[in-house]
């Protein structure tokens, strides 16, 4: 395993990040709930640890569940003691004094005004330049809010010659005219460079190395093309079911709720061009024109192209394993896909003809996310003497190991020119020091900066559902069979056999 060295070692894990300067009043709506508790909170007191947070700001969280700022306060310490190894009680300390807990009901026009009285005065003690309002509600409440912000003229109250800022949680519509629907309401409201659309996966250490990893090293810059890569593979594997979510999984399914979003997201990241700079506005560019290429898609022998499975139940160790349709609010007779395959190809000069294989699924052996880029091995050596040879492979590990590794060939020691297949390997999560931050705390700190690098735009969102309607439609229309797979197993076999008919195997099974 490569180890970094002293010298990289400091500097890979010397505070890099920039103290926030400007004064914000962050408004989080949907602030008692899960990822309040979970992820937005926590990503908070990250930042305050690192003592970044400016000397002005102040948390709105509003909510209806606790009666009281205390209950709020003490609810959320609970919630930090339970995830993190050690809460320090004064970075907590110095954080809870910027937080103020607002009883609000979004059906509540009285609630509304009550806030921007809150807010108007706050503004009047404190100079802020920012005003970020986050829903981490449920996604039909979205357009109302945001209605409601204007309304009740919550963005510009105390407030002059600043923008304030939309961040909004997904999934970002259902379809794709459900999608423009909502983005017509909120682009009537904020401007598009104000709406701050997330998907968490761009959030995460390897996804925003990509970029990096393809672009900085010349030896995978000159081969990230059709001449040298054999075939794509990205595959998000979870090995939880869909726990107490079914009401929204079993409308959702994996396609919806990993494909339209984060896989997708990872494949632009892999496939685009390269950017002229790197800008927001160009990287997107260059995202959505890898998004309408997939629009564009044919998809006409989508039926060989695509498997989709959904877990059975199962007995492991002696316990039994629920199957989906027994799950909690899940339609017993279900036809929703917890499991996708699928191959595709991008019909343009970079990537014609080179095979891209997707997958991701629920209740699978392992959680394991990864990029495989294995590259062609057409070439004739006089070295080689007919030996058949292991690919050369980069593998981009996302979780739960972080890191990237490199198989290359080598002569076998003390042998007569045999040739055997090593590994080099990089792992960033293995780093003595190296904390990877939460996914949430990147993303705040941006949100906050206005950097709209790691959100997705509209175009890229459009793109997306339109690939993914017509998957779906297609699926209905010629009927693409359902595969039942155990719990806690590999996946439908058919998966397997997608890649076997091409001579090939998935890099999670080798
Ligand atoms: C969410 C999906 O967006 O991503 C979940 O709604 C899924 O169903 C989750 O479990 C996976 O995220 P991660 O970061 O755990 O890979």
């Amino acid at each position: 395993m490569f180890q970094l060295n002293k010298t990289l070692d400091k500097l890979y894990n010397s505070p890099v990040d920039k103290n926030i300067e400007e004064n914000f009043q962050f408004i989080l709506f949907g602030g008692t709930g899960d990822l309040a508790h979970n992820k937005i909170i926590p990503a908070f007191y990250n930042l305050a640890a690192k003592n970044i947070l400016p000397e002005q700001y102040t948390i709105f969280a509003t909510g209806r569940r606790y009666d009281s700022e205390q209950e709020y306060l003490d609810a959320f310490y609970n919630t930090l003691q339970n995830k993190k190894e050690k809460v320090d009680k004064k970075i907590w300390q110095s954080l809870a004094e910027h937080i103020e807990y607002f009883q609000l009901s979004f059906k509540d026009e009285n609630d509304f005004e009550r806030l921007r009285e809150r807010l108007a005065q706050k503004s009047e003690t404190e100079a802020i330049s920012n005003r970020i309002f986050y829903l981490a509600t449920a996604p039909k409440f979205f357009a109302e809010i945001a209605e409601k912000l204007e309304e009740f003229n919550l963005l510009n109250v105390g407030f002059k010659n600043h923008d304030s800022r939309l961040v909004i949680e997904k999934p970002f519509g259902h379809d794709f005219d459900s999608a423009q629907k909502l983005n017509n309401t909120l682009s009537n409201i904020f401007s598009e460079k104000n709406i701050f659309r997330i998907d968490h996966y761009l959030g995460k250490e390897m996804i925003q190395n990509i970029m990096v990893i393809r672009l900085s090293n010349p030896i995978f810059r000159a081969l990230w093309n059709k001449e040298h890569i054999d075939n794509i593979q990205i595959y998000l594997n979870e090995s939880e079911g869909v726990k107490d979510r079914g009401k929204y999984y079993d409308d959702t399914g994996v396609i919806k709720d990993m494909f339209q979003n984060h896989i997708l997201q990872v494949l632009s990241l892999i496939a685009m061009e390269e950017p002229e700079n790197l800008s927001a506005e160009e990287i997107s560019d260059k995202k959505v024109e890898v998004f309408k290429e997939l629009a564009d898609n044919d998809l006409s022998d989508i039926d060989e192209h695509i498997v989709r499975g959904q877990y059975d139940s199962n007995t492991v160790d002696g316990e039994k394993l629920k199957a989906y349709r027994e799950e909690k609010e899940i339609d017993p007779d279900s036809e929703t896909a917890t499991f996708m395959a699928l191959k595709l190809f991008l019909n343009n000069e970079r990537w014609r003809d080179v095979p891209i294989y997707l997958k991701s699924g629920k209740r699978l052996s392992k959680k394991e996310a990864a990029i495989a880029i294995e590259f062609k091995d057409d070439f004739h050596s006089a070295y080689l003497d007919n030996q058949k040879l292991d690919t050369n492979l980069l593998l981009i590990n996302i979780q739960p190991e972080e890191g990237v590794s490199l198989r290359f060939n080598t002569r076998k020691p003390a042998s007569n020119n045999q040739i055997i297949p090593v590994e080099m390997e990089f792992c960033q999560s293995c780093q003595q020091y190296f904390n990877s931050p939460e996914n949430y705390e990147g993303l705040i700190y941006d949100m906050i900066n206005g950097d709209k690098t790691l959100f997705t735009s509209w175009k890229e969102v459009s793109y997306s559902w339109k690939f993914i309607d017509k998957i779906q439609d297609k699926c209905a229309e010629e009927d693409i069979a359902l595969h039942m797979y155990p719990a806690q197993s590999e996946g439908p076999g058919a998966a397997d056999k997608l890649l076997e008919a091409d001579g090939r195997s998935w890099q999670d099974k080798e």
